[in-house]
């Protein structure tokens, strides 16, 4: 084992014993890069108890966050999901690229049928070009509320950071928690029409802090030495809301972003979308303070709807000396980072735009410098019918809905991908999701008369290695506001973005043709545009969708059908025996 790895392995225990977090890999060394890593996901309900309230939940291995997935770049990383729950379930390896393994990918009823109770699946994947953080979850229904965890992807062996070594390696993971069945809160909000109720608390590493009532002692708590250098991994896998974060009297170093390393820049506040992770430099100061410092996370939040407007919290102390102990501790002032406003767009927009890729000749930025196929993509929310002999609790009795090019996403009742590799679509899905949207108007201006969507089950389809740009423009029909766009199968480049609507004869002269942010989720402005491109290099059906959670049980999502290429290297190959049947 190297140093690094060591400390990997050193930080999962102490962090274990802190919060019931991170179980070991079994790790396995080879003469030569890229190893086979294997890990059991075992699904199974437990009891929890947050806020003073307990209830069963869906865990893997009983871990709330669960096991951390540790792997280099270039292994091969076999995951042997047992379920054991009585939902069906299936787990998406958030931003990993799953080149020519699309069936490991997982979205429920896009790339595989669910793993049904008492089955197994054993999802096979190799990280490739890829080192830094991302996260796993769930992806059927609202099960991520508590199904999720770390994946951090280590340089290949010899191969340094692009930054000082850091003395330990710790992931921050925010999470969200319902005193309720988070299941009963979305399949009765689809009931009725109207928006489900909000969560209430966020979590650190599982534990919601000190700000809310009976929580006192179920806070996450790093303990740090002084003059050292910490990284990071901030993951922000709650279901609902963008985060901003920050630690008292403390900067950070921003390195990394959705396994994509950045040029360094220094903040006190980070923002970040559910499915978005950064990595952050910590330096702690020289002296060691006699103070301890609140990290905290609340939301970001611009749309018309009621939002969990709270704060979570958890607690960074310096190791003082030997002699200090926890009573003297206990003196300590406690204090508390400031945090924008909540609907602070602004600040968003200037943190956003200092993400800039490496970009170097390690790191290229492979940027598509030119366009096969453009799309324009409307994004919001709007309404459907209320079904007959029912009262629906969206605007004007009708049901709350959200699209993409004013067409809902229904998902089929078997899976994408599937269909796909058999060519028999009928009955299953459409290859006609509109390129633009169907009529223009002022798309975040007063709402058009008519609010109400379509629905199907509609996909793209790309010839392989198709260079394709995308411009998302959020709309205002029910009220403007940001919404995270996660791409499965790809990584994409921010081009540009702005307020306001899309100008295709003035804007793309403004776009970032050389170190444009390369990842897998962008945040489409509150009442603006964000514009992407990305290469069609991964034959297989790839979802898109709102990584709000709520955005996309509403339907605002789409998938995009790569066809194979020519090579042997360049097409999907057959299911696994194992893949579950619907
Ligand atoms: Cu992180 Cu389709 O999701």
């Amino acid at each position: 084992m190297d140093s690094l790895m060591r400390a990997m392995v050193v930080m999962s225990v102490v962090i274990c014993a802190l919060s019931a977090m991170g179980s070991l890999p079994q790790l396995a060394e080879a003469k030569h890069a890229g190893i086979t890593r294997r890990y059991t996901f075992n699904i199974v309900a437990k009891n929890i108890r947050r806020l003073c309230h307990a209830k069963p939940v869906a865990t893997v291995n009983g871990q709330v966050p669960g096991p951390t997935l540790i792997a280099r770049e270039g292994d091969r990383v076999l995951v042997k999901v047992v379920n054991n729950a009585q939902y069906n379930i299936t787990i998406h390896w958030h931003g990993v690229r799953q080149l020519q393994s699309g069936w490991a990918d997982g979205p429920a009823y896009v790339t595989q049928c669910p793993i049904q109770t008492g089955q197994t699946y054993v999802y096979n994947f190799t990280i490739t070009g890829q080192r830094g953080t991302l996260l796993w979850h769930a992806h059927a229904s609202w099960l991520r509320s508590t199904v999720y965890g770390a994946i951090v992807i280590l340089p290949r062996r010899h191969v340094p950071f692009p930054f000082p070594t850091p003395h330990q390696d710790i992931p921050i993971i925010f999470g969200e928690w319902w005193n309720v069945d988070p299941e009963a809160v979305i399949s009765q909000a689809l009931q009725t029409g109207g928006a489900p109720n909000v969560s209430d608390s966020y979590t650190i590493n599982g534990h919601p802090g000190p700000l809310y009532n009976c929580s006192a002692k179920d806070t996450f708590s790093l303990m740090v030495a002084p003059g050292k250098t910490y990284l990071l991994r901030l993951i922000n896998a709650a279901l609902n809301d963008e985060l901003f974060f920050s630690i008292a009297n403390h900067s950070l170093t921003v390195v990394e972003a959705d396994a994509i390393y950045v040029k360094p820049f220094s903040t006190n506040v980070v923002v970040l979308a559910p499915g978005q992770t950064t990595n952050v430099l910590l330096t702690t100061k020289i002296q060691p303070p006699n103070a301890s410092f609140l990290m905290s996370a609340r939301p970001y939040a611009t749309g018309p709807a009621t939002f969990d407007n709270s704060t979570t919290a958890g607690i960074l102390q310096y190791q003082t000396n030997l002699t200090s102990s926890s009573s003297s501790r206990s003196k300590f002032r406690l204090l508390s980072p400031s945090l924008p406003t909540i609907n602070d767009t602004n600040f968003v927009t200037s943190f956003t735009q200092k993400l800039k890729s490496l970009a170097n000749n390690q790191f290229p930025a492979n940027v598509p410098q030119k366009v096969d196929k453009q799309f324009f993509f409307t994004v919001g929310l709007g309404t459907s019918p209320c079904p007959k002999n029912q009262t629906c609790q969206g605007p004007n009795g009708t049901k709350l809905t959200a699209s993409i090019n004013n067409v809902s996403f229904v998902l089929p009742s078997i899976a994408m991908l599937q269909t796909h590799f058999s060519g028999k679509l009928a009955g299953v899905y459409t290859t006609d999701f509109p390129n633009n949207p169907p009529f223009p108007f002022n798309y975040i201006g007063p709402p058009p008369n008519n609010t109400m969507v379509t629905s199907g089950t509609k996909a793209v389809v790309l010839k392989f290695n198709t260079s394709v740009e995308v411009v998302l423009q959020d709309t205002g029909i029910l009220g403007a506001e940001s919404h995270p766009l996660h791409l499965h199968g790809f990584n994409f480049f921010v081009m540009g973005q702005g307020f306001g609507n899309y100008d295709p004869s003035k804007d793309p002269a403004k776009f970032n043709l050389v170190d444009p942010m390369e990842r897998n989720t962008v945040g489409v402005p509150s009442g603006g545009w964000v514009a992407i491109r990305f290469l069609a290099d991964n034959p297989g059906v790839w979802l898109m969708h709102c990584h709000l959670e709520v955005h996309t049980s509403w339907g605002l999502k789409m998938a995009w059908v790569v066809m194979d290429g020519t090579l042997p290297n360049q097409k999907l190959p057959p299911p696994p025996s194992d893949l579950p049947k619907c």
